[in-house]
C-alpha cells in the first residue's frame, strides 16, 4: 500500500491540514470524546468502547488520515482502513465555531482523504457509510468522484410500546441460541443470502465466503457495531439436514439499547414467516430482559426488509448515505 506523505496545506486562513499520523491518542482524545457524545445524542449509541479501540490504533500511528488544526487546536479528523485492495472510510468528525464551518471542515477532510485514495493505484474500491451525517450533507467529494449513492435508514423500535406476538415455528425447523460452533455455516448463509442483493453492492464482504467470515469476525470480536451479545442472537436450523435457514445477530450499543447487526433467511426459505419469527423472537427476548429500544440500519431500497421492520413498529430515526466506488468500473478524471 502506498502512503503518500501529507504536506501541510491551507484550508481557510487559520486552518492547517496535516497527516493524522503526526498526532497521538492523547491529542485526539478530546475530539473523539466530543464525537462519542454526538453518537449518543443522535443514535442512542454509547461509543466509548469504539473510541478506546480507535485511540489504540491512533497511537500506533498506522491509520491513513488527516486532521485539521485551527490555530493550533484540533478541529477535525478523518481516517480510513484498508482491506486488501479496498479502502473503507472509517470516520470524519469536526468541531467548527459554527455548524457551517463544521460542515466545511468535514468536507475538506473527506475530499483530502478521497484524493489520497484516488492517487493510490492499488485502491480498487472505496466504501463509506458515515452514520452520523444526514443523507446528502457531506457528500460533495464523493459525488464529484463518481461514487454510487445508496440511501440507508437508521431505524428504532421503542420496546415499551412493542407487543409482538411470536409466530409459531414449523416442526421441521428449530430455533436455537447463537453458538460459535456455527461460525462457518453462518458465514455460508450470509454469503448465500446476499447473492445479487443491494447490500452486497454496498459492502463487498457479502460477495464471498471469505468476506462473510470477515464480516462475522468484525461483528463478533470488535465493538464497531456495538458489543456482540451471544445470548440475544439466534439461529434457525433445519432438523433433517442440520443446515442453517436463518439468523438474527444483536449487539449492545448502550446499556438499554440493542442493535440488530444481521438478519437474514436462506433464499429457499423466504416468504414463510421465518424472518418475522426471528425478529419478533429476538425483540420479545430483549424486552423481557430489560432493553428499552432496538436500532438497526437498512438500505431504503430493500423494500421487503423495510416493510418487515415497519410492520414490527420500527420508525426511521435518521437517514444517511452509503457511498461506493468501484474503480475498475469508473473513469478517473480528476485534475
Ligand atoms: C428480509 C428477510 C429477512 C425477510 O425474511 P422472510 O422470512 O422472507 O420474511 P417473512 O416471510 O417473515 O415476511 C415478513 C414480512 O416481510 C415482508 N416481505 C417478505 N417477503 C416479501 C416480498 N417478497 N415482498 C414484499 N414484502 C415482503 C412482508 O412485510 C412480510 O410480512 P407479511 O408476510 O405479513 O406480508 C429476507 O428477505 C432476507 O433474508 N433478505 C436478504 C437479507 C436482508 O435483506 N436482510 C435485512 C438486512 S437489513
Amino acid at each position: 500500500m502506498v502512503n503518500h506523505p501529507a504536506p501541510a496545506m491551507p484550508v481557510e486562513t487559520q486552518f492547517e491540514l496535516l497527516d493524522l499520523k503526526q498526532f497521538s491518542a492523547r491529542q485526539l482524545r478530546p475530539l473523539l470524546e466530543s464525537e462519542a457524545a454526538l453518537w449518543h445524542e443522535r443514535l442512542r449509541w454509547d461509543y466509548s468502547s469504539s473510541t478506546e479501540l480507535l485511540l489504540q490504533y491512533l497511537d500506533s500511528r498506522i491509520l491513513p488520515g488527516f486532521v485539521v488544526l485551527d490555530r493550533g487546536r484540533l478541529a477535525g479528523y478523518t481516517f480510513c482502513v484498508y482491506e486488501g485492495n479496498k479502502a473503507v472510510v472509517g470516520d470524519a468528525y469536526a468541531i467548527g465555531s459554527t455548524p457551517e464551518q463544521t460542515a466545511r471542515i468535514t468536507e475538506t477532510l473527506l475530499r483530502r482523504l478521497l484524493d489520497l485514495l484516488l492517487e493510490t493505484p492499488s485502491v480498487g474500491r472505496i466504501e463509506s457509510q458515515l452514520l452520523l451525517y444526514d443523507a446528502g450533507s457531506v457528500d460533495g467529494g464523493f459525488r464529484e468522484a463518481g461514487f454510487a449513492r445508496h440511501p440507508r435508514l437508521f431505524m428504532e423500535l421503542n420496546l415499551s410500546q412493542a407487543r409482538l406476538s411470536s409466530p409459531s415455528l414449523t416442526p421441521e425447523i428449530e430455533l436455537m441460541p447463537w453458538s460459535s460452533l456455527y461460525y462457518q455455516s453462518a458465514a455460508e448463509l450470509i454469503n448465500l443470502a446476499y447473492l445479487g442483493h443491494v447490500d452486497a453492492e454496498i459492502n463487498d464482504q457479502y460477495c464471498s465466503l471469505h468476506g462473510s467470515l470477515r464480516f462475522l469476525h468484525n461483528i463478533i470480536r470488535f465493538p464497531g457495531c456495538g458489543v456482540f451479545e451471544e445470548n440475544n442472537s439466534w439461529l434457525l436450523r433445519e432438523r433433517n439436514t442440520g443446515q442453517l435457514s436463518g439468523m438474527i445477530l444483536c449487539s449492545r450499543v448502550a446499556p438499554d439499547v440493542a442493535h440488530i447487526t444481521q438478519l437474514c433467511i436462506a433464499p429457499a426459505q423466504r416468504g414463510r414467516g421465518l424472518g418475522r419469527l426471528l425478529l419478533y423472537h429476538a425483540t420479545n427476548h430483549l424486552r423481557r430482559t430489560g432493553t428499552a429500544a432496538i436500532t438497526l440500519t437498512v438500505t431504503e431500497s430493500n423494500h421487503q426488509a423495510v416493510a418487515l421492520y415497519e410492520d414490527a413498529g420500527f420508525h426511521v430515526r435518521h437517514r444517511f448515505d452509503a457511498m461506493v466506488l468501484n474503480r475498475s468500473s469508473t473513469l478517473w478524471m480528476r485534475g
